[in-house]
Order: structure tokens, then sequence, then C-alpha cells
């Protein structure tokens, strides 16, 4: 599988050193020429086999043929004209598959957007007009995008060192993280204790009537795949209902068949009144959506939302087609299945390597998590990047999460055979005894 030389590759690299702000993060040292399904070749011809899914994006594989059809037969036809100039079917039965995909309550409206960050912006101006409120409350850990809004209500520091001021009237929740914080709890009193510390929120930071939403990823994306407890989100809800505010769930990363259901939240018996989607919809192409309930959705002024590209007839194309195709292979199932592999598989790493402080989860988007002396405090980001490093050189690629980037994340193609699943955990299975002895 390893190529001997990796000098295009190395090329390539240094080329991208000249041209290419450094900033633009490297999460995988390798290159990519061409893919399809669960492997990607580099510049080399090296085959490496893809646990990155293009940071969660080819849920249905690389390269789907039906996909790949439906763009090619569109590009042919119409590739743009905007959505606002003149309008087409293809947006409005994108708009009507994911209405009746993730119905939210009676009614639901669909707006199409070009990112995950646009989603999120697109839908806090929603959330606001509808309330007539504007503080945005949002959690520690959070990721939502890289655009000035979604930048100031993602947590991490490292990815927004010197870009404020940020965007005023965004509050931050600690995230119900059971892992650090769960103090021999269980998980019910645990969550008990965080709605608790959201109602003296109201009095202590901003009032709820001052409220306009409250957003969160039902698993946390790049904070770490954080699972949110059941009760947690199922009371979240509540206290929504109770004071006026809206829920928005972000379903970026967590959407279409990765957690073993089309929204993570239906594991939650809990519907937003809003929720946020890309990656994995377009299959690579860069595509998202808002999908609310109508009457949310109808309260905003005209041309507040919308833009040149959002709901491009290609990107509406290739998401029909990826969601025709994700419905034919039952990409639900094909989660559940995936998750139950991997995190059988991440048991047993971290029975063998206390180093192993976590393994956790819904469906397919599993994760472990690299501490130092069995401290959940004490995060080895370095053991990680070594890590990476070792299955770079030995055929895999996969990338990390959290806010010290100790943490190993699976996010795979869930069209992946079992053998070649296997051979990426043998990869890290492998990986860990080196870097960890
Ligand atoms: C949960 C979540 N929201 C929003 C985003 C931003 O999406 P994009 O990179 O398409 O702007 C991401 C990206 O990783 C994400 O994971």
């Amino acid at each position: 599988m390893i190529a001997a030389s990796q000098k295009k590759s190395e090329e390539i690299l240094s080329r991208r050193k000249q041209v290419v702000p450094n900033a633009i993060g490297i999460f995988n040292p390798g290159t990519a020429v061409s893919a399809s399904g669960s492997l990607i070749t580099d510049a080399d011809g090296r085959e490496m086999i893809d646990f990155a899914g293009g940071i969660g994006v080819v849920n249905a594989g690389h390269c789907p043929p039906p996909v790949v059809e439906a763009i090619a037969r569109q590009a042919a036809r119409m590739i743009h004209c905007s959505f606002n100039v003149a309008t087409y079917e293809l947006y409005l039965q994108l708009a009507e598959k994911l209405a009746s995909l993730l119905p939210h309550g009676d009614h639901t409206k669909v707006m199409l957007t070009n990112s995950g960050a646009e989603s999120v912006e697109n839908a806090i101006k929603i959330a606001r007009q509808a309330t007539g409120r504007q503080a945005i409350i949002c959690f520690e850990g959070a990721f939502h995008g890289r655009t000035m809004m979604a930048m100031t209500l993602t947590s991490k520091v490292g990815y927004k060192l010197g870009c404020g001021p940020f965007a005023p009237e965004v509050y931050r929740l600690p995230f119900p993280d059971y892992y650090r914080q769960g103090n021999g709890l269980n998980l019910d009193e645990f969550s008990d204790i965080h709605i608790r510390e959201l109602e003296e929120f109201f009095h202590a930071y901003v009032p709820a009537e001052e409220v306009a939403a409250i957003l969160m990823e039902p698993v946390q994306g790049e904070g770490g795949f954080n699972v949110v407890p059941k009760r947690y989100l199922q009371q979240l809800r509540q206290v929504c209902d109770k004071h006026g505010i809206l829920l928005i769930l972000d379903e970026v990363q967590s959407g279409f068949g990765r957690t073993g259901k089309w929204a993570a939240y239906e594991h939650y018996d809990v519907i937003p009144d809003i929720s946020t989607w890309a990656k994995s919809m377009g299959s690579g192409m860069p595509t998202g959506a808002v999908i609310g309930k109508a009457h949310i959705m109808d309260a905003c002024k005209p041309s507040t939302i919308g833009g040149t590209y959002p709901g491009n007839p290609v990107c509406c194309a290739a998401s029909l087609a990826t969601l025709q195709y994700m419905e034919e292979i039952n990409i639900n199932a094909l989660g559940e299945r995936i998750g139950d592999i991997v995190r059988q598989r991440f048991n047993q790493f971290k029975s063998r390597h206390e180093a192993i402080g976590d393994v956790r989860g819904l469906g397919a988007m599993m994760a472990f998590e690299l501490v130092k002396n069995k401290d959940p405090f004490q995060p080895d980001g370095d053991s990680c990047k070594r890590l990476i490093s070792y299955c770079a050189a030995h055929g895999l690629i996969v990338i990390n999460a959290g806010i010290h980037g100790n943490i190993i994340r699976i996010l795979s193609p869930l069209v992946i055979g079992d053998q070649l699943l296997h051979k990426g955990l043998d990869i890290l299975e492998k990986g860990l005894e080196s870097v960890l002895k």
C-alpha cells in the first residue's frame, strides 16, 4: 500500500507553503488526487484509508456514482441563474425532500445555503427576527464556523485569535460535559444540575425574556464528540418553551446518518424550532440548509436572508441524488453498524492503554480522548499528533478534535466495508502501541 517515494506529495506541500496562507489548517500531512468510496489516492499513488471523510462530508462515500452522474447532467443543463432571479424546481424538490425527512412540526420551511457557517448565520438572523429579541446562548466547546457570527459562537480560543471584536449579545454556558464534570453523579442528576444552572444564568447574566435562541450541537463536532445527555436536551427544550426561547440545533457535523439517524436530535425525542445543516448533504458540493417551523422561518423581513449562490442547481442536484442514494443504501443502518464496530474496538484499545481516558460518541460519530496520568484535565495533544503522523505514514487518514487537540475522531464514509474499516482500526491500534509505549 505504501509507495517508496513521496516526492510528489512533498513538492506539493512545499508549493502550498509558498502560495497559501499558513493559517489555513493542515489537519493531516497528506495530499490527494482522486477519491472513491472510502479511499483517497495521494499524489504519489498511495491509497489511503479515509477516516476523516472530508471532515464529515462524505457519509455516502467519495464520488458516489449516482451523485457524480447527477452533477454532470445538471452542469450541462444549467449551472446557475440565482434562485432570486428565476425560480427553478430543483430548489423546491430539495426543500420538499428535507422537510419530509426532517419535519419541524406541522409545517416546515427550508432555506438553502452554501456552507455550515452560513446556515448558522441565517439561523441566528431568523431567530432574532422571529422573537424580536437579541441575545443568543451557546456553549463551551462549540464550533459553528468561521464567519463573524459563527466564530463568535465558536468556543475554541485558538480558532479566534486576533479576529475580534466579536458580535455582541452572545452568552456562553458550560457544556454538560459528563466525562470531566460528572463527579460520580448519575447522568440524570448531572443533567438536572446543569439545567438549574441555566435557570440561574437567566438571573446572573441575561434575562430569559431577552434571549432569542439557545444554539447547541447535539453531539459537539470540533469540540470532541461530546454527547449531550438525553435528559439535558429534553429539559432544555422545556426551558426554551417556558421562556419563549427558540431552540436551534446545529446538525452540520452530526447529520445525515452519522449517528445512525438523519438527525442526531432524533435520538432525543426533541424537535428543534430551527436546525442547521451542511457537510454530507451534498457529498462534497458546497451546500447547506436551515430548516425550521414555517411561522418562524416566515418571520423574516424581505431580503434579510438569501444570497447569490444558495441553492445552486448543481448543488441541489448533488444533494437530491445524495439523499436518494442514502435512502437506497440505508445510511442510518450503516451508521449504526459502523458505530458498534468502532465502539467495540475503541473499548478494547481503552482496556489496554490507560492513556485513553474516554471512549464516547453516538452511532458512527465515535472518538477517544488521550490524557496524561488518567486525568481528564491533563490532555495529551502531543501523543495525538504523533498518532496522526504514524497513521499517515501507514496508509490511514485520521484527524483530531477538542480544544486541546487530544481527541481522535472517526468520520469515515459510512459506506466503508468491514474489511477496510478493521484495516484502518488495526493501523490505529498499532499506532497507539507505537506512540504510547
Ligand atoms: C457543528 C458545525 N457547525 C458549523 C460548521 C461550519 O461549517 P462550514 O465549515 O461548512 O462553514 C461546522 C464545521 O465543521 C460544524 O462542525
